[in-house]
């Protein structure tokens, strides 16, 4: 059994967690910046990388103060090293290497796109490779075929806004505040799914990549007409969101390509209208439907020491000149779509 210390700082969560390769979270903590991006309506950069080197360093020391363990005993220190804001990202990845020097225990630098993809066997020990996975974030939006650590092939991506971000500027628009998602599920649910018509991008189309532009477009236009309740307009925009991700789902997956489960990670399966359609539509196709808990779903460490142990599992560590990487793709052969930008 190996012990890793992980580290995230790549958006606005700094999180320090201790976890097994059996699976145990020994110690965990999150610091959010919710309180310090509110004012701005969504995450300033310069002030979240700030706000992670205030945090990071205290942090660790709380983990392995609860823990009672020193740094020498880790089998490995893992930190996100992209993709995401790349000022927060080298924050925790230099503490990191300081870390590693320090106590002579090996590096290990974790794509945090890999640490959302394989949160799901953290909390599941049954939950083995190949699998179908949906990874909806505020940056992301894929889906993907996982065949192993480091093996991922995309099907899909974004070429516009990612799902989590339409949450976030549906929020917005409705003046909810930061972050939007909790907010919209939560106003969703007084309202009515069928009171405002909202657009379905792409839906029916055979390409397989999402597209959430138009969608919030049509949400403000709802919202400026000034017809319509906020609770009625939050549940329309759940609703079509939910209606385009099982059609794009539909045009990936078909009846499932012999994948035996759907996987959903990343901040957005936290949402539970979401949860339920997703594991309709893998009931649909016999395919077993595995979310991991709340808290492993949006950013944390507990997920990113786990990619960690299970690289460390693999022999992999890193040279303590590893560079942030502001992209970093979990398919390296996908090719990029027309307007990813950098969602790709
Ligand atoms: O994975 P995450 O914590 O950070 C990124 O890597 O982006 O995801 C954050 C995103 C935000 O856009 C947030 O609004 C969304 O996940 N989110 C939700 C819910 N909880 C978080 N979206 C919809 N419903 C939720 N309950
Ligand atoms: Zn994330």
């Amino acid at each position: 059994m190996g012990i890793v210390l992980g580290i995230e700082s790549s958006c606005d969560e700094t999180a320090a967690a201790l976890v097994t390769t059996d699976r145990r979270i020994i110690a965990q903590r999150i610091a959010s910046q919710d309180e310090v991006h509110a004012p701005y309506g969504g995450v300033v950069p310069e002030i979240a990388a700030r706000a992670h080197a205030n945090r990071v360093t205290p942090l660790v020391a709380e983990v392995m103060a609860e823990a009672g363990m020193e740094l020498t005993a880790l089998d490995a220190i893992a930190a996100t090293a992209g993709p995401g804001l790349i000022g927060g990202v080298m924050v925790g990845l230099v503490s990191a290497k300081a870390l590693a020097m320090a106590s002579n225990v090996p590096l290990i630098a974790i794509n945090h796109l890999e640490g959302h993809a394989l949160s799901p066997r953290l909390a599941d020990p049954a939950l083995t490779f190949p699998y179908a996975l949906l990874l909806v974030s505020g940056g992301h939006c894929q889906i993907l075929q996982v065949d192993g650590v480091g093996q991922y092939r995309r099907f899909a991506t974004t070429i516009d806004d990612a799902l989590g971000e339409a949450f976030d500027k549906t929020a917005k628009i409705l003046r909810l505040g930061y972050p939007g998602g909790p907010a919209v599920e939560k106003l969703a649910l007084a309202g009515d799914a069928s009171a405002v018509p909202l657009p379905r991008p792409l839906v029916g189309s055979g390409e397989p990549h999402f597209s959430f532009a138009g969608l919030k477009s049509a949400v403000m236009r709802a919202k400026d007409s000034g017809l319509y309740r906020n609770e009625d307009i939050a549940a329309s925009f759940q609703q079509a969101a939910i209606d385009c991700v099982l059609d794009r789902l539909n045009v990936s997956l078909g009846d499932g390509g012999g994948l035996p489960a759907l996987v959903v990670a990343g901040g957005v399966a936290a949402n539970q209208a979401i949860r339920a359609a997703l594991e309709n539509f893998a009931q649909a196709r016999t395919m077993r439907f595995v979310a991991p808990p709340l808290a492993l779903c949006t950013d944390n460490a507990a997920m990113i020491a786990w990619a960690g142990a299970e690289r460390l599992a693999s022999g992999q560590n890193d040279p303590l000149d590893f560079a942030a990487r502001p992209r970093w793709p979990l398919d390296q052969d996908a090719e990029p779509v027309r307007g990813a930008g950098a969602k790709a």
